[in-house]
């Protein structure tokens, strides 16, 4: 199984181009379900969690085309005039959970579909039962059993309002692409805010689509009968640049980021950062990035868009870790997402978790040791730490890294840092 070298004491100092954004990717796959005519994405990155969504849609009946337009980034033309098989299997599912965001389309577009429940994972339970309230609002009839959701909505799906409990990212994406096909107008109440949904909307309105209220809590949807051909560029990976900010952090060094107002992406992220002392200056097409003086201890709570988020908290952990004196990370999305905590203090951090709080008492030199990824973000917060470290450490099961970062060694590369792939 390949591991991942990381070389410890290293300075990142270059440039990074940001690759597309794998959470909205994902849904603008899932997408290409609603119409029989073509959807060209740009600026798709090329990841493992593409690839399985590809596997999906393909297995399905829908016919893809790559063209790969740099190392990072690729254009896929799909299309789904063929659609024969309303299956999403527990083989693909298990495998990536946002597998889920066949469900509205399919069930919008053609009034039944079979999908595997996708049972919890390594962060959390992760429940969808606010994704199939949401449809059955829309009129259709949800079945469990076997492990398996099945929908159908034998007449066409009906607009309606629907209030989510809970903000859900994937659970809005998936009530807003079935809603689209729906007869009638919907309305979606505490929507989640999420830059990504903002993206999945603006897509979908290029298809055809008739959607207002994107990015605020309230969505309404417009149904149509179909939808047409279109192009769209994915939005930037505020997460992957996010990432590369703290890179800079951990091993005080600088970075470019490039493709993006990531300001205006990463609010509450950049301001506790700036909090801790890192420096952010706009450049043109995206952000610098530098340490700039010893770092200050934080208190970060993770929250859905515009809070802190928490796909940035591994990360974050990870510089606390070198930061002088006592911080504090509350988890507030997910119940289980410290496992990196355990895995950083094999390397001798001094860490404290209890349920949904870590303290970090930080300043302490770590040392590289044989961890192991338990998710992606934690992956990506171990080759972080370790970069930093003394010493050398090998990151096992790092296909979770495969999954959600682009070309993490060619661009730390790019940057003076290296970091090898191992069997
Ligand atoms: N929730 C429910 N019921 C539902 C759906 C969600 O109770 O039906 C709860 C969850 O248990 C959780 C909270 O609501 O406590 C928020 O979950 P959400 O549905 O927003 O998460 P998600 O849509 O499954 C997406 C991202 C995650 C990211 C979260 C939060 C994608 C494909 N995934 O997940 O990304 O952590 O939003 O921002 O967009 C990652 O990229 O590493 C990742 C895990």
């Amino acid at each position: 199984m390949v591991k991942i070298k990381v070389y410890g004491n290293q300075k990142i100092d270059g440039i990074v181009p940001i690759s597309g954004a794998k959470n909205s990717a994902l849904p603008l796959l899932a997408a290409a379900i609603l119409s029989s005519n073509s959807l060209k994405l740009k600026n798709v990155p090329p990841l493992l969690d593409v690839s399985t969504m590809l596997d999906l849609l393909e297995s399905l009946g829908a016919t893809y085309q790559i063209n790969q337009d740099s190392m990072y980034a690729n254009t896929i033309e799909l299309k789904a005039d063929s659609i024969y098989n309303f299956t999403a299997p527990y083989e693909i599912v298990k495998k990536m959970r946002a597998s889920i965001l066949v469900l509205g389309p399919l069930l919008a577009r053609f009034g039944k579909c079979k999908v595997s429940l996708p049972g919890g994972c390594a962060i959390g339970v992760r429940p969808i039962d606010l994704h199939l309230k949401g449809l059955e609002a829309l009129g259709a009839t949800i079945d469990l059993s076997d492990g398996y959701i099945r929908a159908s909505a034998a007449n066409g799906l009906k607009g309606s309002d629907f209030d989510f409990p809970t903000t859900t990212v994937t659970g809005t994406e998936n009530v807003m692409l079935a809603a689209t096909l729906a007869e009638g107008t919907t309305v979606l109440k505490n929507a989640a805010l999420e830059p990504e949904i903002i993206d999945l909307a603006n897509c979908l309105n290029k298809m055809g689509a008739k959607i207002s209220g994107h990015g605020t809590s309230t969505i309404v949807i417009k149904g149509v009968t179909s939808l047409h051909e279109a192009e769209y560029s994915v939005m930037p990976d505020r997460i992957e640049a996010g990432t590369y900010a703290i890179a800079a952090g951990i091993t005080r060094g600088r970075v470019d980021l490039i493709g993006g107002n990531f300001r205006k992406l990463l609010p509450s992220f950049i301001d506790k950062m700036e909090k801790a002392g890192l420096r952010f200056t706009d450049i043109e097409n995206g952000l610098r990035v530098e340490y700039s003086g010893e770092l200050s201890p934080i208190s970060v709570n993770t929250e859905p868009f515009p809070g802190f988020p928490t796909d940035l908290q591994a990360q974050t952990m990870a510089m606390l870790c070198f930061v002088n004196g006592e911080s504090n990370i509350y988890e507030n999305i997910w119940e289980n997402r410290f496992m990196h905590a355990a895995e950083l203090m094999r390397m001798g951090a001094n860490i404290t978790v209890f349920q949904a709080h870590a303290n970090i008492k930080g300043g302490k030199r770590l040392k590289g040791a044989p961890v192991m990824a338990t998710d992606l973000r934690a992956s990506i917060s171990l080759v972080l730490a370790a970069l930093a470290a003394d010493g050398s450490t090998i990151i096992d099961r790092v296909y979770h890294l495969d999954r959600g970062y682009c070309c993490v060694k060619e661009k730390l590369a790019n940057c003076g840092v290296t970091i090898d792939r191992i069997s």
